[in-house]
This record gives structure tokens, C-alpha cells and sequence, in this order.
């Protein structure tokens, strides 16, 4: 008989030892912070703009032809960045657009980015109603209330919650591409010098941040921008010719002033802001080393409308992880992933500043 219980007593331990591992096995899965809220344009935006009146759409194929759900509104074939970043940190499902967000998956995070967007409130608006940055920030106001309300019933400061999320921004693309560049529509390259420019991004940039961190945010991301001369769109707006070419060379050169502007912003806002961590996302460091500067990069993947967005149902290259670019301005999945893995893992000491997402995961 108490031979007969000392074995059931080791059998009950060994049962109780593998459900934990098992419950150790499934905690794999699970994400490395609880929550991931996304600020930004098509780099990021996965639907936000599909039920509005805008031509800055990617609801509709060729875009998501190597996405398992197909078209969503993502501006690649497949995964976009932050798409990638997320899957780093162990989300095991994509964060949610805002446009549909509900209900308790808000608590996980919620993506507000919108194609065309920008850090001004006019940018991109020649492509129709998308949701600029300053809307953005007033939407996030409204998941807070609603964060307020679910957390108080579980009887947990909604301060405390957000210090645990990941707040990523990824913006500045459209301020240049959808405005600066686009003098036809838009005044700053007539007000302001590319150094000027820089300045004001980051100067507005910098109180966005602030109203963030006022509501709760601690850890941010922040993306730097990648050289904007480079896009097919761009290219073929310059010309070709050895004027063409400068005219690029003047382009990466501005965008690379918003990029030193933003670096010294989250060297002063981690002094400025107490508790509150910074980090910088080098993509146009990341973007010039290999793999993403061996792939083909003078044409777009897909058969694309004014060089810029996708023609509908139109033709497409056969091995899209060999393309950079996907449309005439976005990457391709393949890219995004490269973004997105050294944002996570930096593989350069170059790729982040001062730290990479991992370790931000662990302030
Ligand atoms: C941005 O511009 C739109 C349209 O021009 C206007 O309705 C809106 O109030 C502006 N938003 C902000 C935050 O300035
Ligand atoms: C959420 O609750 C905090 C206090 O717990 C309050 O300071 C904040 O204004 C509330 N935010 C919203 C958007 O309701
Ligand atoms: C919520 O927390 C407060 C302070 O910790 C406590 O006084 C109160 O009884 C709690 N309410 C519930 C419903 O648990
Ligand atoms: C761009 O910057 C590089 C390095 O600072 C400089 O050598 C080059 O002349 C600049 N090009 C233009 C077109 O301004
Ligand atoms: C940080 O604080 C310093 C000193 O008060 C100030 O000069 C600087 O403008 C602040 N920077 C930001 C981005 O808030
Ligand atoms: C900073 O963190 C400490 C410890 O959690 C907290 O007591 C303090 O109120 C925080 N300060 C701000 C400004 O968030
Ligand atoms: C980004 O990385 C490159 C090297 O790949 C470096 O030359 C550049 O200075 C970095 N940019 C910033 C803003 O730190
Ligand atoms: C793109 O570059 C490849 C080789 O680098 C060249 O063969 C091809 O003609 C170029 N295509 C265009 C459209 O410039
Ligand atoms: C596509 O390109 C990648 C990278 O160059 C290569 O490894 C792969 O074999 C190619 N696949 C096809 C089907 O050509």
C-alpha cells in the first residue's frame, strides 16, 4: 500500500513537472511585451485606409498576393514592417488597425497608420482622406478611454499597463514624398531650406512624441527614413542623366537631416523625459548594407500606376524576395523583414541608437 502511494505520488510530480513545461512551451508564444501600439504611414498601416474616400489604398490585388489572407490594406505583397517587428517580439497575431479594432484586443495594441500620412496635417492630402499624424494621436485618445474603462473593471492603473508597451513611429516618408518634394501642390520647398525642413519635422515630431509620453507612453521606437531619392517614384520624377542622378543625391541628402534631427531627438528626450526610453532605427543604414542592397532596385516588382501605387490586377515579377521594391515606393515583404529583424536584433552597431527593440523590451 505505501509502496502503491509512493508511485502514485511520483506519477502525480512527473504529471505536475510536464504540464508546467508544457505551460513553459506555450509561454514561447507569447509576446516579450503585453501591448504594441503603431503610429505611421504605409509602412505600417495594415487597413486604415480601406473605407476611406483615398487613393492611398492597397486593399485590392496584386497587393497581398503572398499574404495568407490576401489583400488587407498593406502596402506589400506580403508582410509590411511592422508586421515583422511584431512577429519578433512573439505576437503570435498581427496588431489590429484601428478602423476595426475591438473589444479586448485593444489591450494588445492597436495600429493607427495610414498610407499617405504625415507628421503635418497637410501632407498627403492630394491623395485623398487618410489619417495624419495629429489624427492619429486623437484616436489613441479614444483606445485609452476605452483601455480606462476595461482595465478599472479589472481594478489595474492604466498607467502602469502602458509603461509595459511598445510605442512604435514610423513617420516622415509623406512629409518629403506627399509634400515637400511636391512643389506642384505644396508650398515648404518655398518657405523652408531641406536643413529648415529637417528642423520643423522634428521640432513637431518631438511635441507629437510628448503628447504620447503625457498619456502614458515609455518605450518608444522610432524609425528613421530610408533614401526617399531611391524609390522608383522618385527616380523617374528626377530623370535620368548625370541631372537625374543629383537630383536623387539631393534628395537622400535631405532626408538624411530629418534622419541626424530625429537621432539627437531621442538623445535629448531620454534625458528630458523622465522614465521615458528613446531608441532610433537607422533604415537607411540598414537599408545600404546587404541583403537589401544586393536585391534589384531600378524597377518596381509590380506593373505600378504613375510609378507610384499598383495597377489593379496588373502583372507582377515572378521572384519578389530578388525586388526591393515592391510598387514604385514601398518594399517588399522580403524587405520589410530586414527592417523589421535588425530593428528587433540590431546585426550593426549602426542599426539602432543607443539600443535595438530587444533590449528596450527589457527597460
Ligand atoms: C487637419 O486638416 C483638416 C483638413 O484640412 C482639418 O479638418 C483638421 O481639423 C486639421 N487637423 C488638425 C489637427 O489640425
Ligand atoms: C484614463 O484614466 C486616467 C486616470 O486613471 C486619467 O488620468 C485619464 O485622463 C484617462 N484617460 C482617458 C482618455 O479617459
Ligand atoms: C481597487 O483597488 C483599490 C486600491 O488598491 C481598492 O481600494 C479597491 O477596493 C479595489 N477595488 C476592487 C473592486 O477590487
Ligand atoms: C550630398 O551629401 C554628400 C555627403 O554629405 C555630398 O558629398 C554631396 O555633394 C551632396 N549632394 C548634393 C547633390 O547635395
Ligand atoms: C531638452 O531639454 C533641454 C534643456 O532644458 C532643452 O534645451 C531642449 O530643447 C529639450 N529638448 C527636447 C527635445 O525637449
Ligand atoms: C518614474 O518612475 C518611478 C518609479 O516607478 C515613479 O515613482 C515616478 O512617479 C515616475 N515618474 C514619472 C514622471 O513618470
Ligand atoms: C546609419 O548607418 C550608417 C552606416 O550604415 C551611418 O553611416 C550613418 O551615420 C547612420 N545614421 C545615423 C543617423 O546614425
Ligand atoms: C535595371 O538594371 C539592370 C542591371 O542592373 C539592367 O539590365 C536593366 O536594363 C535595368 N532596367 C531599367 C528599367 O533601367
Ligand atoms: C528567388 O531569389 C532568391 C534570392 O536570390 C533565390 O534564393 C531563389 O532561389 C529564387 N527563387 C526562384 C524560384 O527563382
Amino acid at each position: 500500500m505505501a509502496s502503491q502511494l509512493k508511485s502514485l505520488f511520483w506519477m502525480l510530480l512527473i504529471f505536475l513537472l510536464l504540464s508546467n513545461l508544457q505551460q513553459h512551451c506555450n509561454a514561447v508564444g507569447n509576446p516579450q511585451v503585453p501591448c504594441l501600439y503603431v503610429f505611421g504611414d504605409s509602412l505600417s498601416d495594415d487597413g486604415n485606409n480601406n473605407n476611406r474616400l483615398t487613393l492611398a489604398k492597397a486593399n485590392y490585388l496584386p497587393y497581398g498576393v503572398d499574404f495568407p489572407k490576401g489583400p488587407t490594406g498593406r502596402f506589400s505583397n506580403g508582410r509590411n514592417m511592422l508586421d515583422v517587428l511584431a512577429q519578433n517580439l512573439g505576437f503570435d497575431e498581427y496588431i489590429p488597425p484601428f478602423a476595426t479594432a475591438r473589444g479586448e484586443e485593444i489591450l494588445r495594441g492597436v495600429n493607427y497608420a495610414s498610407g499617405s500620412a504625415g507628421i503635418r496635417n497637410e501632407t498627403g492630402r492630394i491623395y485623398g482622406d487618410i489619417i495624419s499624424m495629429d489624427m492619429q494621436l486623437k484616436n489613441y485618445q479614444i483606445t485609452l478611454s476605452q483601455i480606462n474603462k476595461t482595465l478599472g473593471n479589472r481594478n489595474m492603473s492604466t498607467a502602469e499597463y502602458l509603461s509595459k508597451c511598445i510605442f512604435s513611429v514610423a513617420i516622415g516618408t509623406n512629409d518629403y514624398i506627399a509634400n515637400y518634394l511636391f512643389p506642384q501642390f505644396y508650398t515648404t520647398s518655398r518657405i523652408y531650406t531641406p536643413q529648415q525642413y529637417a528642423v520643423v519635422l522634428n521640432q513637431q515630431l518631438s511635441q507629437q512624441l510628448e503628447t504620447l509620453y503625457k498619456s502614458g507612453a515609455r518605450k518608444f521606437a522610432l524609425f528613421g527614413l530610408t533614401a526617399l531619392g531611391n524609390i522608383p517614384f522618385e527616380r523617374s520624377a528626377c530623370g535620368s542623366g548625370s541631372s537625374g542622378s543629383a537630383c536623387v543625391d539631393n534628395i537622400n541628402n535631405a532626408t538624411q537631416l530629418f534622419n541626424v534631427g530625429l537621432k539627437s531627438l531621442v538623445a535629448q528626450l531620454n534625458t528630458n523625459l523622465t522614465n521615458a526610453t528613446f531608441i532610433f532605427i537607422n533604415a537607411s543604414g540598414i537599408e545600404s548594407s546587404p541583403p537589401i542592397a544586393s536585391k534589384v532596385a531600378n524597377v518596381s516588382c509590380c506593373e505600378t500606376l504613375l510609378n507610384l501605387i499598383c495597377v489593379p490586377s496588373g502583372k507582377i515579377c515572378r521572384n519578389r524576395t530578388n525586388y526591393k521594391y515592391w510598387d514604385g515606393v514601398h518594399p517588399t515583404d522580403a524587405v520589410y523583414a530586414v527592417y523589421g529583424e535588425r530593428a528587433y536584433q540590431a546585426q550593426s552597431p549602426s542599426d539602432v541608437y543607443p539600443f535595438d527593440v530587444n533590449q528596450l523590451t527589457q527597460v
